[in-house]
């Protein structure tokens, strides 16, 4: 099992020799090694067990590094990261010869964030190198919430966790990239598309999502309990699945059954700060089956509906 602390010197020390530390930031908790480094970078794959064409994003102190990794930094990604960093945003650009290919997954691009949270902009300010992090749990499960979630999965196989308690917003990161004169969003998260166009004005969206490492990282069955996520109208499904045993998911109202509201109150926010912890309760539970139910389509709703989409995907084929 890994140490958990808060201890940053301890954390910058095993990253220094080349270890692994799970990190807290304020979306979910990264896997990060030293990105400059592709024997360390290398561990990360391993211990996740992550396709090696599914590319890391590379966590910065700051937005003043960009031009260090970036050989170009256009006018509509300086607005964003103006805009939303450090915060729940991505942004991928043409990469210098510095970020290793095993980073980038041999592509031209590198995705590039300042995460907002006090204990890892500390850690990254102490080292002289960026990390790569990927979200730490085990390739295709749900990512983690906490230091606990890492531990769990993950605890004979990270160095330290870095425990900045549980993640504010939830849901992973917005990535953004720009084609000419556009930017399309690759994949929705923690700042949503009505913010990104305020921001930037209209932009286009991947919905094109395939098992094709075309896509790198978009694969359509993603962040799955190992229990069958069914997704629809919860009324309809408890019927359907009467005499299973089932846990409902949902918004607001479990229509009388069993299972977890993610926000009584019906905030977005809240909903997608604990979607991943009670996919895990679920999963937990002495049931078959989990019955969810889609979010509003708006705002942070659009990201949980993503996920909960790739959640369900693989039930599609079973
Ligand atoms: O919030 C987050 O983004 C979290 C925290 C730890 O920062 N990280 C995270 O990493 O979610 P990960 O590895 O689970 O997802 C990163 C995804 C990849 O799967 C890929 O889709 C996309 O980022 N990505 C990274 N670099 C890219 C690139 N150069 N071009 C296109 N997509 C890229
Ligand atoms: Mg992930």
């Amino acid at each position: 099992m890994a140490q958990i602390g808060k201890d940053i010197e301890e954390a910058a020390t095993v990253l220094r020799r080349g270890g692994l530390v799970a990190i807290p930031t304020e979306t979910v908790y990264g896997l990060a090694a030293n990105a400059l480094d592709p024997s360390a970078v290398v561990r990360i794959f391993e211990a996740k067990g992550r396709p090696h064409f599914d590319p890391l994003i590379v966590h910065l102190p700051s937005a003043a590094q960009i031009n260090s990794y970036a050989s170009s930094f256009p006018a509509k990604a300086q607005q964003l990261a103006k805009t939303f960093w450090p915060g729940p945003l991505t942004l991928v650009l043409p990469k210098r010869d510095n970020i290793p290919d095993i980073v980038s997954s041999g592509l031209a691009t590198v995705g590039l964030r300042m995460p907002h949270h006090t204990l890892t902009q500390n850690l990254l300010s102490s080292l002289d190198f960026p990390l790569a992090a990927p979200s730490a749990n085990p390739f295709g499960y749900i990512s983690p919430t906490t230091a606990a979630h890492v531990q769990a999965q993950l605890g004979d196989k990270v160095d330290y966790i870095l425990d900045g308690g549980a993640c504010s917003v939830g849901l992973e990161s917005t990535i953004v990239g720009f084609e000419a004169d556009e930017a399309r969003i690759l994949r929705l998260g923690g700042i949503t598309l009505e913010a990104v166009e305020q921001c930037i004005g209209k932009v286009l969206l991947n919905n094109e999502s395939s098992s094709n490492p075309a896509a790198p990282g978009m694969l359509l069955s993603h962040y799955a309990p190992r229990k069958p996520l069914i997704l629809g109208d919860i009324p309809k499904l408890v019927v359907q699945y009467r005499g299973k045993k089932f846990a409902v998911l949902a918004l607001q109202n479990l229509h009388g059954q069993h299972g977890i509201a993610l926000s009584p109150s019906g905030n977005l926010s809240e909903a997608a700060q604990s979607l991943f912890a009670a996919m895990r309760s679920l999963d937990a539970m002495e049931v078959d089956v989990i019955l969810a139910e889609r979010m509003p389509h708006k705002g942070l709703g659009l990201a949980i509906n993503d996920r909960l989409g790739r959640a369900a995907y693989s039930e599609t084929f079973k």
